[in-house]
């Protein structure tokens, strides 16, 4: 991998201005690793109150509508989600793909308003139980990320993928190595295939009940940039516990 590692939490429907000292204290943390890179996604109404209160971290949405602007109550824009002081966007999350029924063509639209509005964007794919059962996992998973893929020059230092098997997310049933390590070569290769040579810079990171006993066996793994946390980064203790597995401290 060319770039230090990506350490990302999706804090998902958690947190409250309660829990901005949890995000201090991740921050003071990942000061001391700085060959990690460490992102916190936040809720929204989060988001500006976080990145007030760290000075490490990079912090970001976890999903942005396809327009800038207009009549879509309840949703939040990509040039909002930038104007609140995030550095990115996470797009394409399963949870959002199956509760909310974004389309692949609708979590590229999101990834392009985002780049387009100045934000790094990490765009989520993965199979589910029955589609890994059925033998499907690879190809499921090559198309999603072909479809979802915004196009253009210039995109690929802004752009990082996540690879979360639905199967894997909050159930403590972590992928195997050779299951991720699989998986991402077809990633790869479907990068290399659309960005040429430059698709090898992108960030592959894996999601789905990373913690601190199994994040370092996963970080090892060929093509895995980094991990994408959601419960394990809610508090400081178990997060740092990730980072760390990624990366010596300095002192
Ligand atoms: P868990 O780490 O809780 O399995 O969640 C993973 C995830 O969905 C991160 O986006």
């Amino acid at each position: 991998m060319p770039q230090r590692p990506y350490i990302v939490g999706n804090w998902k429907m958690n947190g409250t201005r309660a829990q901005l000292p949890e995000a201090r204290a991740i921050d003071r943390g990942a000061a001391r690793h700085p060959g990690v890179r460490v992102g916190i996604a936040p809720p929204f109404t989060l988001i500006s109150a976080m990145v007030e209160a760290v000075q490490e971290l990079t912090v970001g949405g976890q999903d942005c509508h396809t327009q800038t602007a207009g009549a879509f109550t309840g949703d939040v824009s990509a040039a909002m989600v930038k104007d609140a002081g995030a550095g990115f966007v996470i797009v394409g999350h399963s949870e959002r793909r199956a509760m909310h029924a974004e389309s692949d063509a609708a979590v590229r639209a999101k990834a392009e308003a985002a780049l387009d509005a100045g934000l790094e964007v990490i765009i989520c794919v993965g199979e589910s139980e029955a589609q890994r059962d059925a033998g499907d996992a690879e190809m499921v998973v090559g198309a999603q990320l072909e479809a979802s893929l915004p196009r253009g020059d210039g995109l690929v230092p802004r752009l990082t993928v996540a690879y979360e098997p639905v199967w894997a997310i909050g159930t403590g049933r972590v992928a195997a190595p050779s299951e991720v390590a699989a998986m991402h070569a077809v990633l790869r290769a479907k990068l290399i295939a659309i960005y040429g040579d430059e698709g090898a810079n992108v960030r592959i990171l894996y999601g789905g009940s990373v913690n601190a006993s199994n994040a370092a066996e996963l970080l090892a793994t060929p093509e895995v940039g980094g991990a994408l946390v959601g419960g394990a980064s809610l508090t400081a203790e178990s997060f740092l516990a990730i980072v760390a597995a990624a990366g010596p401290a300095a002192d």
